[in-house]
């Protein structure tokens, strides 16, 4: 089964459009019910409206707060997600980052989103790929950090998307390619072997996300050792949305 989830990010603009865009996908979802799990992350203020659409189709959210303290201006609970019927929270994404979310941060975050029995999608990234390969380094720390507090048992629950900054979005440099993607999730699995052994390292769910397209999304499975992806822009055009669906069929 393939982990295939959207990252609305802020847009669309309006609750018409975003229910639109859930109706795509629950119709996706449905017709590929056997080979892909389908997971939309609208911003907050559509969640109530998407998770409308049908009991059926997976919501997950962009962010939690990261403590149960219920003065956190700005902020939606892990609590609160979880009694909306949310069930996946994207945690450090690369743009909740570069506003400041710390690696410290982001472990508070996973362990207020197990407390409340969703799945993180914990991403990790390297901002850039250096001769040297500091950059192995920089994604390490940002996975001991995030799971430093987590049971061998809440794995089972876990999600890592590996999306390395310089392939996400309208300012990516470039996209990657399925080998780069492939020689750092084994290096991920390396990394959770040596944490909590190598039945956790072989069984995580780890995801690509960065710049994938209709025709693109297929060799980060196939080649890239990804078991689903992450994809921003082109889930929010439904007809691409549909077409890169399709492709990971055939
Ligand atoms: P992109 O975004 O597919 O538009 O590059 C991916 C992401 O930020 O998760």
């Amino acid at each position: 089964m393939v982990l295939l989830v959207g990252n609305w990010k802020t847009a669309p603009e309006k609750i018409s459009e975003a229910s639109s865009l859930a109706r795509t996908a629950l119709a996706l979802s449905k017709k590929y019910k056997k080979q892909l799990e389908i997971v939309v992350c609208p911003s907050f203020v559509h969640l109530a409206s998407v998770l409308k659409t049908s009991k059926a189709l997976k919501v997950g959210a962009q962010s939690a707060a990261p403590s149960f303290d219920l003065a956190q201006t700005g902020l939606c609970s892990a609590g609160q997600l979880r009694s909306l019927g949310v069930s996946y929270v994207i945690v450090g994404h690369s743009e909740s980052r570069a506003r400041g979310e710390s690696n410290a941060l982001t472990a508070e975050i996973v362990a207020r989103v197990f407390e409340k029995k969703l799945t993180p999608i914990v991403c990790v990234g390297e901002r850039e790929r250096d001769a040297h390969g500091w950059y192995l380094s920089e994604v390490k720390d940002q996975i001991e950090t995030a799971l430093a507090g987590i049971s061998k048992a809440s794995l089972k629950q876990l999600v890592i998307a590996y999306e390395p900054v310089w392939a996400i979005g309208a300012h990516a440099t470039r996209e990657a390619t399925p080998l780069e993607s492939l020689e750092m999730i084994i290096y991920i699995r390396k990394i959770i072997t040596d944490m909590f052994g190598s039945k956790a390292g072989d069984s995580v769910r780890i995801l690509y996300g960065g710049s994938v397209n209709e025709k693109n999304a297929k060799q980060f499975i196939t080649e890239g050792g990804a078991e689903g992806l992450l994809v921003g822009r082109v889930s929010l055009d439904a007809k691409r949305f549909a077409a890169l669906a399709g492709s990971l069929i055939k």
